[in-house]
């Protein structure tokens, strides 16, 4: 089978990790670079964390450090003060206890990132491309919306932008906007409705594929080779630390990035998707940064996004261990 190539966009943490790691033990596409972005943690981690991966998965492929801000969105004082905000640090004992760890439990390696900034990279491999390129984004979208306005040419050379951001009725960093739409609301809308396809996989969706828990975790640990036990530390760790900020009756988390990754690699885990406008609130208020989507039908409905409602649990949980089983020490 002929292999598609991505680009991956990620502010890499603990889902990111999943998510790079079963991407790149699939055969379905060929990662051609990596572009890191603030999010998670500020973008001189992320980068790291992505040449600590890559290395460790003993994978040759070029990791560009992208955006250490939003495009905008920092420079409106008091914009956060106007939501309802999420806890995503605590001092325990002295320790910053957040989300994401600021570095990968993973061994240090000599590879360093590329010269050329992420945004740079991104317009100049787009738009000399012979074939169309996918992208995949599981972080504020600020290194896409920086590329798209250098060159919004580029959204030509795309097929298909596969995002994890956005919930349908609800959010993570406040009551109704998740955290990558929010870091970068104005990057968001901008790739959004750049012209080219985008699969937008949101909370929702994300969660009706990819929760785990202590079961899941289980069959994880059982694969037993050095992939597959770093990735039950990944998902254990987070969920533990998500006991600390929210309490002890967090007892299973979301594997965001990871479930966006599936739904690209295998499109038939997707059980329902629906094609409708959809925008992000850039208004500063108490939505700021809150996915949008037009229900009403009045119109047909011609948009250039597909949104992922639900998804196939069982087959979801299923390929990760695939992937993981595929794993053979080079
Ligand atoms: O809201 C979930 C998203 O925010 C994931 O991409 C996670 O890694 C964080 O960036
Ligand atoms: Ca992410």
């Amino acid at each position: 089978m002929e292999r598609k190539k991505v680009i991956f966009d990620t502010d890499i943490g603990s889902d990111d990790a999943v998510a790079l790691t079963a991407l790149l033990l699939s055969d379905r596409f060929e990662v051609i670079g990596i572009t890191a972005t603030h999010g998670n943690q500020p973008v001189c981690n992320t980068t790291e964390n992505a040449l600590r991966l890559v290395s460790f998965l003993n994978k040759d492929i070029p990791v560009y450090k992208g955006c250490g801000q939003p495009m905008v969105r920092h420079l409106f004082k008091g914009r956060n003060a106007n939501t309802i905000q999420e806890t995503i640090r605590k001092e325990v004992d002295g320790e910053v206890i957040m989300i994401h760890e600021p570095i990968l439990p993973l061994p240090e390696t000599t590879r360093t990132f590329e010269d050329m900034h992420a945004c740079s990279y991104l317009v100049d491999t787009l738009r000399n491309a012979k074939e169309t390129i996918n992208i995949c984004a599981v972080g504020p979208l600020t290194n896409l919306g920086v590329a798209l306005t250098m060159a919004p040419d580029i959204a030509e050379h795309i097929d298909t932008i596969y995002i994890m951001g956005g919930g349908l009725f609800k959010g993570n960093r406040t009551p109704i906007a998740e955290a990558n739409f929010y870091d970068d609301p104005e990057a968001a809308e901008i790739v959004l409705n750049c012209g080219a396809h985008v699969v937008l996989n949101p909370l929702e969706g994300c969660e009706s594929g990819a929760m785990y828990d202590a079961n899941e975790i289980i069959k994880i640990a059982a694969i037993d080779n050095k992939v597959s036990h770093f990735i039950r530390n990944e998902i254990s760790e987070f969920i533990a630390r998500e006991k600390i900020l929210f309490g002890d009756w967090v007892d299973s988390d979301c594997m965001y990035d990871y479930a966006a990754v599936a739904a690209m690699l295998d499109e038939s885990m997707i059980v329902e998707m629906r094609n409708e406008l959809a925008h992000v609130d850039c208004s500063g208020g108490m939505a700021d940064g809150a996915l949008i989507c037009d229900r009403r039908g009045f119109d047909e409905i011609h948009s250039k996004v597909d949104i992922i409602y639900r998804m196939d649990t069982d087959r979801t949980h299923q390929l990760l261990l695939d992937l993981l089983k595929s794993y053979a020490e080079a």
